[in-house]
């Protein structure tokens, strides 16, 4: 028989075997409406919770299938309870608050097997005014150090005739799917989340998780008795994670409100990651342009050849591009050798120090360096993990050799090659992977936009130099992969889980070979309505310059870092409003767009300083403008406003608006 963990045990001091679990009680957020109760019948341990008297998850059951033991979660006693209340207000790097606070009941409860086995561990609850979030905590202890999980229990007993916004996992585009709205017992496929769902009694939450390390993605599907649960992504041999004691799962979470816009100002999932243990202060939020687009509608190639896109000429007129528009960044694609021929074949053996001929990356640099401009180096790994992490080291030092601090590595394809093996990009080793290079990119103080990511779970409060990720259908999918309806779901869904590199910006929306769905409005709309530290400007330097620069006006005003937000009005897949201050300067800007319905809103400025003026600068679709023959229709108008006014705005159907709110000396 095992004996149980003497260090412990002697954590729990005082006397284990005394009632200290009340499970008749309720354990409230800070402000009472919202209430968990713990349920421990017949030695099973479960949960659910309810917003003052409204069940947001029924009775819910935790615990784990562990390889060679019987199931963790059953035959359990409590034998010691812990309470505490945590109220703190921290500073942020960068993101959309400046100052965020962290505002939790907790509740950790000390339970042991009674069965012969006797193995312990913790379950920590965090109750929020907005959420609830939990994680396992499991001990070393005899016979019990290294395990593999074959299965985690929790479930998130919601109504079955709710509505959730899924994309599936487990596919080959990894998160880059449309949503699709579904009633919840029809999630008999993984969903990856956030997943957000709206409740039958009307309130919303979006379940997700929090502090993702060392462990595989949490999907969510209905299991044999009909409950949503927890279904960790495998490895290639069905495992879902290989783990030494001790060890902390990812927090689980659930976000709630009483609206969809309730839902987008929820800090939960930075909260419960840990602050940064070192220095962080050389990160900074940047805009930038690309060797990128171009080669999307056919007029450059990744490839070498004549039409290659990454050449040294192409390099220094870009930059000289980004010291005319001030815009900070640039990024190359197609630089390295690798790109020819079937690339994504050609990921085994891609060199990620090895400039194609035509490219002076060296010269490029020493070029943007006297031009004050970065260069945004890429990697693009077709997720061969294997021949990336074999030249991590040379290639992040190549890059911060040359001076560059940015680097958008990519992870196209279905899978990843890993120790020889096919795996998922959201496996363990997926994330083991990811976390690897985001510490060595620090350490050479490296900020990252990762494409082809694993999921946002909040780990860039402890890693600032995470700028941003993709992680969704992005504007790469135009031209007959984007619908309106899928930049007015992503506030509710994708973007709860942290910054998104949406490539905005595009204003050749009519090109042929990637025609946009979308107006010009709405394109400067997304540089506020989808935050992201790094945030491309997607086009060719020459729309800009010559198509419209009277529009390209808000792209250079609108700031990449904020001080705080205020969500205005939102309805999932139709519309969505947000106003956002800049952090160290006195402006607001708004940004707005709708589905492919036009869409009247009134904003309200009651967010503005109440002793100043300020000029609104409009930019918004003209009456007759509309997404599919009218895009570029674009109204720019300057009105004096206060706080007490409002601002009426039309969007076109596929429209948007963007205002600039410039506060008066
Ligand atoms: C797919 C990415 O999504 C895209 O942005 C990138 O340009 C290509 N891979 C090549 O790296």
């Amino acid at each position: 028989m095992a004996k149980p963990f003497q260090g412990f045990l002697n954590m729990l001091r005082g006397n284990n075997h005394s009632p200290v679990v009340d499970l008749e009680k309720a354990y409230l957020s800070p402000d009472e409406h919202v209430r968990l109760k713990i349920n421990l019948r017949q030695g099973h341990i479960s949960y659910s919770v309810m917003y003052d008297d409204a069940v947001i998850l029924r009775d819910s059951k935790l615990g784990f299938k562990i390889r060679g033991y019987p199931e963790l979660g059953s035959y359990l006693a409590v034998v010691r309870a812990t309470e505490k209340y945590v109220g703190e207000t921290w500073e942020t790097v960068w993101g959309e608050e400046h100052f965020i606070s962290n505002n939790y009941n907790e509740l950790a409860l000390y339970l042991t097997e009674t069965s012969k086995t006797k193995r312990l561990f913790t379950l920590r609850f965090r109750i929020f005014n907005d959420g609830v979030a939990f994680r396992y905590e499991i001990p070393p202890q005899p016979a019990f150090s290294r395990i593999e999980v074959e299965d985690e229990l929790t479930e998130f007993n919601v109504d079955l005739n709710s509505e959730a916004w899924k994309i599936p996992a487990y596919q080959p585009d990894r998160y880059e799917y449309n949503y699709e709205k579904v009633p919840v017992y029809e999630l008999e496929k993984s969903v990856h989340t956030p997943l957000t769902i709206a409740l039958k009694n009307k309130y919303y939450i979006s379940i997700h998780e929090a502090a993702l390390y060392n462990y595989g993605e949490m999907t969510l599907k209905l299991d044999e008795w009909k409950a949503l649960k927890s279904d960790i992504t495998p490895l290639s041999d069905g495992i879902k994670a290989r783990i030494e004691l001790p060890f902390d799962t990812p927090w689980r979470m659930v976000m709630i409100a009483k609206s969809p816009i309730g839902l987008t100002k929820n800090h939960i999932m930075l909260n419960l990651n840990d602050p940064p243990t070192s220095d962080f202060s050389w990160v900074k939020p940047i805009k930038f342009l690309g060797i990128w687009w171009a080669m999307y509608v056919g007029e450059w190639t990744w490839a070498s050849g004549p039409r290659h896109g990454a050449t040294t000429q192409h390099a220094i007129e870009y930059i000289d591009a980004c010291r005319r528009l001030n815009i900070g960044g640039l990024l190359l694609e197609g630089w390295n050798g690798g790109w020819d021929g079937d690339w994504l074949l050609n990921g085994k053996t891609t060199d990620f120090s090895r400039p194609m001929p035509d490219c002076d990356m060296p010269g490029i640099a020493e070029y943007a360096r006297a031009n004050g401009v970065e260069i945004i180096g890429h990697h693009e790994t077709v997720g061969f993990v294997d021949n990336y992490e074999s030249q991590l080291e040379t290639s992040y030092k190549y890059y911060s050799d040359l001076g560059i601090h940015y680097i958008k590595p990519g992870y196209a394809g279905s899978m990843m090659t890993i120790q020889g093996n096919r795996e998922y990009h959201h496996s363990q080793l997926g994330v083991l992977h990811y976390q690897k290079s985001l510490e060595l990119a620090a350490k050479y103080h490296i900020c990252l936009d990762v494409h082809e990511p694993i999921k946002g779970t909040g780990i860039e409060r402890t890693f600032p130099n995470l700028l941003t990720r993709e992680g969704a259908r992005g504007q790469e999918y135009e031209g007959g992969a984007l619908n309106p309806s899928h930049a007015c779901i992503l506030p509710f869904t994708r973007l709860l889980s942290g910054a998104m590199d949406y490539t905005p910006g595009i204003f050749d929306i009519t090109n042929g070979t990637k025609r946009l769905s979308s107006t010009l409005a709405r394109q400067l709309a997304y540089f506020v309505t989808i935050p992201s530290g790094m945030q491309m400007a997607a086009d060719r330097p020459r729309f800009y310059e010559e198509v419209n620069p009277a529009a390209f006006k808000f792209i250079q005003d609108v700031p990449v870092n904020w001080e705080t937000s205020v969500p205005i009005m939102g309805a999932i897949g139709e519309y969505y409003v947000v106003a956002r201050k800049e952090r160290n300067g006195n402006d607001w800007f708004v940004g707005g767009v709708t589905n492919e319905n036009a869409h009247k809103v009134r904003v309200s400025l009651d967010y503005l300083d109440p002793n100043a003026t300020y000029t609104a600068e409009i930019y918004r679709d003209s009456e007759i403008a509309h997404f599919r023959d009218n895009p570029l229709d674009i109204s720019i108008e300057t009105t004096d406003v206060t706080k007490d006014n409002f601002i009426d705005v039309w969007m076109a159907p596929g429209g948007g608006f963007a205002i600039r709110l410039h506060k008066n000396a």
